[in-house]
C-alpha cells in the first residue's frame, strides 16, 4: 500500500482475532515505531509484547489492580477486566521512558512515544493488520504499572491491540479539512 493511502484511510479495528501477524509483518510494525519523530534522538520509549498466556496474566493484573482500588468490585466487572486483553491475539504496550535532558522536556518525549504508537497503527494498516490504540483506567493504574515492571518515571502511552481484522471495515466520515485548518492572519 502507498504511504498516502495508509495515511488517508487508516482506521481502527475494534474486533480482532487470530492469527497473529507473521514475523516479517510484525518486524515492520516494530521498525516503524523506531522511526517516530524524536527530539535529540533520545529514543525515550520501550515496548512490551504480550501474547499467548501472558494476556491472561495481564487480565489477572487488571483484576488485582481494580480490586485494590475497589474491594467491593463485582464478579461481572472482574470478568470484564480479565477478558480485556483477550480481545486480540497480541498487545503491544508502549511505554514512555523519558530521560533528563536540558532541551527536551518530558512532555516532548511522551509525544515521541505517542508518535511511535501512531506509526505502528499506520504500519499495521498498510500491511492489512487490524489494530486499535486503547488506554482506559488500567493504563494509569500504579498496580498495573508496577506489575508490568515500569520504573517510577515511566508511563503507559497505550495498549496497541493487534490481530486479524474481524467484521466489516467501518466507514470514514472525516470533516472537511477547513474545519480544523485556518490561515493565521496576524
Ligand atoms: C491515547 C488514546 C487512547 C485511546 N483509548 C481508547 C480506549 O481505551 N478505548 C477506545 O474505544 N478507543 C480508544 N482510543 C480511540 C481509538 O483508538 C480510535 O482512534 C477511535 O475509536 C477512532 O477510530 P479511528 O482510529 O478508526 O479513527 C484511544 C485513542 C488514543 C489516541
Amino acid at each position: 500500500m502507498k504511504a498516502l493511502d495508509a495515511l488517508l484511510n487508516r482506521r481502527s479495528s475494534p474486533k480482532l482475532s487470530d492469527p497473529l501477524p507473521p514475523p516479517a509483518v510484525l518486524e515492520n510494525i516494530y521498525k516503524s515505531a523506531l522511526r517516530a519523530a524524536d527530539h535529540a534522538v533520545l529514543r525515550p520509549w520501550r515496548f512490551l509484547v504480550i501474547k499467548g498466556a501472558s494476556r491472561e496474566r495481564l487480565g489477572d493484573l487488571f483484576v488485582t489492580a481494580a480490586t485494590l482500588q475497589d474491594p467491593a468490585i463485582t464478579a461481572e466487572k472482574q470478568l470484564s477486566l480479565r477478558q480485556k486483553p483477550l480481545r486480540a491475539p497480541m498487545i503491544l504496550i508502549t511505554i514512555s521512558n523519558p530521560v533528563p535532558h536540558p532541551k527536551v522536556p518530558e512532555f516532548e518525549q511522551d509525544l515521541s512515544a505517542a508518535a511511535a504508537m501512531q506509526n505502528m497503527l499506520l504500519a499495521a494498516y498498510a500491511q492489512g493488520v487490524g489494530a486499535m490504540w486503547r488506554t482506559g483506567a488500567m493504563a494509569y493504574d500504579q498496580t498495573v504499572m508496577r506489575g508490568l515492571g515500569l520504573a517510577a518515571h515511566e508511563k503507559i502511552i497505550g495498549f496497541l491491540y493487534l490481530g486479524t481484522v474481524g467484521g466489516a471495515a467501518k466507514n470514514l466520515n472525516d470533516p472537511p479539512v477547513d474545519t480544523f485548518f485556518k490561515e493565521w492572519h496576524p
